[in-house]
Formats: C-alpha cells, structure tokens, sequence
C-alpha cells in the first residue's frame, strides 16, 4: 500500500500528461473520422492495462476494478472508463490497447503505465525525490521510445501526425 500511495503522489505531482497523439493517415480516412490512429501517454490516469500486465495478480487486477463498466478487471485504476476510453469512442476508434500486452497496432496504442513520471530519475533526484522499482523505468522517456520502436516496426505509420496536448 505504500508502494501504490507513492506512485500515486508522484502521479499527481509529476504527471502527465493527457498527451494524446492521434496519427492521420492520409488516404485512409474514414466517413465519420479523420483520425485512424491513437497514441497515449501518461500515468494512471491514462493506462489501459500496462502496469497490469508487467505485474502480475497486482491490486487492479481484482475486482472490484472494472466492475462499473467492463465487468471484469482491465488493469484501469478505475471501475469504469478513462478518458482515453471515451475520446476512442467518440472518435469511432477500437479502445487504447495496452502496448506491453503486445497485439494489433494499426488502430493506435497505449503507453501510458501507472505511477510513471515525465521526469527522468536523475532530474528528480535533483529536487529530492528518489523514485525506485518500476518508476525508474517507465518514465515518458521510455514511452516515447516504446513508440518510437513501435512507428519504425509499422511502414503505414509513416504518415501525417498530429500532436494534441491536454
Ligand atoms: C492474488 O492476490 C490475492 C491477494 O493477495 C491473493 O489472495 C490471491 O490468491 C492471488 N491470486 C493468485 C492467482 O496468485
């Protein structure tokens, strides 16, 4: 509980980022969207099940998380839906699909991961704060790269994006 208390003041102090990236890929636009692709960052305020599946059985994989609308434990730290969720439905895309679980990305995915912060460990530790375990690693930085990885492995990627910050 003191772990999750920790990532959850870092969030609130550090983060994030409701960077949302929705990518337009001229030529395939649809009749009720332009958009054919979204790609999230942040915290937990926006992660789909990342921090869930690099750990497994974790406190949201139980119920009653999930139990609002999907029924069943997503690794969402809410019972319902995100923001992500509802901008997807709104913009008529399948829902943010964690990165980390691997799949289909043509639709977009998600990187956010829970407790990440968009420092660096070493620029916090200049302000005195000393993250530790995974909040080391799945910092925006690493984020990016994931994406960055992501947009070099799909060539229908390779179009016009553009950047909306919340
Ligand atoms: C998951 O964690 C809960 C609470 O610690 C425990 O009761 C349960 O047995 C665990 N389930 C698995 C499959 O490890």
């Amino acid at each position: 509980m003191r772990v999750m208390a920790t990532a959850y003041t870092l969030s609130c102090f550090f983060i994030l980022l409701l960077g949302l990236l929705l990518l337009q890929v001229q030529g395939h636009a649809r009749r009720h969207t332009c958009f054919s692709a979204i790609f999230s960052f942040g915290d937990s305020l926006q992660d789909t099940g990342n921090f869930a599946h690099a750990f497994f059985n974790t406190t949201v994989s139980r119920p009653p998380w999930g139990n609002t609308y999907f029924h069943r434990p997503t690794g969402r730290f809410s019972d319902g839906r995100l923001i992500i969720d509802f901008i997807a439905e709104r913009v008529g895309l399948p829902l943010v699909q964690p990165y980390l679980a691997g799949g289909d990305f043509s639709k977009g995915a998600n990187f956010a991961f829970a407790g990440a912060t968009a420092l660096s460990q070493n620029d916090l530790g200049r302000f005195g704060v000393h993250t530790t375990g995974w909040l080391r690693k799945n910092t925006l930085h690493a984020q990016i790269r994931w994406f960055q990885k992501l947009l070099q492995s799909h060539s229908s990627f390779q179009g016009n994006i553009e950047l909306i910050r919340d």
